[in-house]
């Protein structure tokens, strides 16, 4: 299988890891990748990922037999269409499916329809309608941009004040604004692939949104993540499968837009059971990088199994008994204004199976000098027995990395290795 990886961050980097260790896979590409892809794997300049003709001709280039899209912008623009209607095996959604992440009114549309649970919700088109959105939920405030805005689009707040300016600034992009019950609990991220008809569940991950420790400061992109979650309810997946992720699916298909890729289910757990905080059309970052740290199971297979209508023939997936922790070194000044350009040392060689870093806002320079060129520039895995062990081989990676005025949270996993994490109840 010849495989070819769209995107550039340290999501695609742990696809394109996870691929060159399935025996199927003979080569992988990718488009544009980064330079610690390229360490690994042939990676091809493209002027622009969304542009579907671009990736056809790139694809067909490499004689591809399967092209897996990271991230949402080329879903949402159509990219996956394009493929398929080329004859290319495709993972990821088609444009009218990856909907359910461009639109968050459509994604709730959705979810009323199949009576998936989720947050109170006011589509709001003025100024006027968010002041009655806010009064009819409360404090704390949850105000979201309605379309694509990578993770920064949502603001969640206790000051009235703060809530209508960020609905402003949402107005001012053009778009409508979404006003939401605030939902409580811990969050989870269940990535389920699917054909557009079986779900396949991988196992669930937690994210750490806020960019400082403790949770504090604004929302990210994501600043780390780890993989299982000791505290999480036994029956977790299977609910969240069976009341969320088959219905969603089913809905899709019965209106004659399949979704076939990886439905991101972003949960909270709260005491009246998970509720969605959101859907993605792609894999999460950087949940993908210590949920593919785990997964046994062949990805290649996997995935061109959803590609193709034939995950119901899949055996089981396997999964390594270990824990996995990530963690984010993001830019100085990210996410607001993240600096770039400068150089990254501590980050040589490929690592080993328990300790590695991935790439993401990395470039070369003009002499190959490797610098920093986005706000999240790293991306350390930790492998190991349970999650005090992981965190320890994440941490120590961060530690060696020398970049001027970086920053990562240092807390990440630490209160589920401890214990401490609680779901509340009813
Ligand atoms: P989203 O872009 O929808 O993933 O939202 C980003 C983050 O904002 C989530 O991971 C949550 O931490 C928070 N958030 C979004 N919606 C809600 C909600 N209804 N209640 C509480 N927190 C929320
Ligand atoms: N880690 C959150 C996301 O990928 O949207």
């Amino acid at each position: 299988m010849r495989a070819l990886v769209i995107g550039s961050g340290a999501r695609e980097h742990a696809i394109v890891r996870g691929l060159l260790g399935d025996p199927e896979v003979t080569q992988v590409y990718a488009a544009p990748g980064n330079p610690g892809i390229a360490a690994v794997a042939h990676c091809h300049p493209i002027s622009d990922i969304a542009d579907g003709s671009a990736v056809v001709a790139l694809a067909r280039e490499l004689g591809s037999d399967l092209v897996v899209i990271g991230p949402e912008v080329p879903l949402v623009a159509g990219v996956a269409d394009a493929l398929r209607a080329a004859g290319i095996s495709t993972f990821g959604p088609s444009g009218a499916a990856a909907q359910l992440e461009g639109s968050k009114a459509f994604a709730k549309e959705i979810m009323a329809a199949a009576d998936v649970p989720t947050a109170r919700c006011y589509v709001c088109t003025t100024p006027d309608e968010v002041s009655a959105a806010l009064g009819a939920t409360g404090a704390p405030y949850v105000v979201k941009d309605d379309g694509l805005a990578a993770g920064k689009g949502v603001v969640v707040t206790d000051s009235t004040d703060a809530a209508g300016e960020h609905a402003e600034h949402c107005f001012a992009g053009g778009g409508s604004v979404v006003v939401e019950e605030f939902l409580g609990g811990p969050e989870v991220s269940l990535f389920c692939i699917t054909d557009g008809t079986t779900v396949r569940p991988l196992a669930p991950a937690q994210d750490f949104k806020r960019v400082h420790d403790g949770d504090e400061g604004p929302n990210t992109g994501g600043m780390g993540a780890y993989s299982p979650l000791p505290w999480a309810p036994e029956d977790l997946v299977d609910d969240v499968v069976t009341r969320i992720a088959q219905p969603t699916v089913d809905e899709m298909r019965r209106r004659g837009t399949p979704f076939s890729g990886v439905l991101y289910v972003g949960l909270a757990l709260t005491p009246a059971g998970p509720r969605v905080i959101e859907f993605n059309a792609r894999f999460g970052d950087p949940e993908t990088q210590v949920v593919l740290a785990r997964l046994r199971t062949p990805l290649g297979g996997l995935l061109r199994a959803a590609a193709e209508g034939a995950l119901a023939e899949l055996p089981p997936l396997a999964w390594k008994d270990d824990a996995a922790v990530t963690v984010v070194v993001a830019s100085e000044n990210y996410p607001a204004s993240p600096r770039t350009g400068d150089p990254i040392d501590g980050v040589d060689g490929e690592g080993s199976d328990e300790a590695y870093v991935l790439h993401a806002g990395t470039s070369r320079d003009d002499s190959g000098a490797l610098v920093s060129s986005g706000g999240r520039v790293l991306s350390a895995v930790g492998v190991g027995a349970d999650l005090a062990a992981a965190r320890t081989a994440a941490y120590k990676l961060v530690d060696g990395v020398q970049l001027r005025g970086s920053h990562h949270r240092t807390e990440i996993a630490q209160q589920a290795a401890d214990g401490t994490v609680t779901v509340p109840s009813a």
